[in-house]
């Protein structure tokens, strides 16, 4: 199995990385985003490791979910510091439509995942994240500790793509291609429903701006007109509406 290489698509989103990478704010908060994404990696790889009857696998799961602890605290460890280094200011978006650089776990329910659905998706997630954590290592070169964390990071994740597609092959040595296609399915269907999903907010957004510039003005200038009509000072009230005051309504 190859080194880590950036997917067609991330290859050519790397202005966006750029653009992303180079501004203070947005580098922290990435990082400590990909702390979060990392972590929640490690605990359901844990769970991974409880719920295999193969016992290798366990052992593997255990070391893999140590890594991904462990690369979460490193980039929370490297986030703080850059906090340290300049207090406050917060600018940019959040990139939700982007995929994240973890991997993914939180769309899987482990315990309903059988050993080979669980590796073939763990090997394209793991794929995917080495691939980008490349990119994000080249990105970052003026930041010698976080291209040294990156670097560190990516030689885990290329083991842990190679280790995923090794045991796939072993445990499911008639099906895994077939495997790795039903998992490569499902996470392209997750990539266009969250970017159907970022697409809808925008459209959602234009149409709620079209109607607020062109359906309100005339209801404005509808009750501006039937103000002017409106007799000035207190108004009578009609007999019939006349109720006590002693009333609560
Ligand atoms: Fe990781
Ligand atoms: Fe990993």
């Amino acid at each position: 199995m190859a080194a880590a290489r950036g997917a067609p698509v991330d290859r050519l989103l790397r202005p966006v990385h750029r653009w992303i990478w180079k501004d203070h704010d947005r580098r922290v908060r990435k990082l400590l985003r990909f702390a979060d994404v990392e972590s929640d990696g490690g605990r359901d790889i844990l769970r991974a490791a409880e719920v295999t009857r193969d016992p290798l696998l366990r052992r593997l799961y255990l070391a893999h979910a140590i890594d991904e602890l462990h690369h979460g605290d490193l980039f929370r460890e490297r986030g703080a510091a850059l906090v340290r280094t300049r207090a406050g200011g917060s600018n940019g978006a959040a990139h939700g439509w982007l995929p994240s650089a973890g991997h993914g776990l939180d769309d899987l329910r482990i315990e309903n995942e059988a050993d080979d659905s669980l590796l073939a998706f763990l090997h394209l997630s793991e794929k995917a994240a080495a691939g980008r954590f490349a990119i994000y290592r080249d990105l970052v070169k003026d930041d010698p500790a976080t291209c040294a964390i990156f670097e560190e990071i990516l030689r885990d994740e290329v083991f842990h793509m190679n280790y995923t597609h090794t045991q796939l092959a072993r445990i499911a040595p008639g099906s895994y291609r077939r495997r790795l296609w039903r998992a490569r399915a499902s996470r392209l269907w997750k990539r266009y429903l969250r970017v159907a999903a970022a697409l809808a907010g925008v459209v959602g957004t234009g149409i709620l701006t079209v109607q607020y510039f062109v359906l309100l003005p005339p209801f404005a200038w509808l009750a501006k007109r039937a103000e002017r009509r409106e007799r000035q000072g207190w108004s009578p009230i009609p007999p019939d509406r006349e109720e006590s005051l002693s009333s609560q309504y």
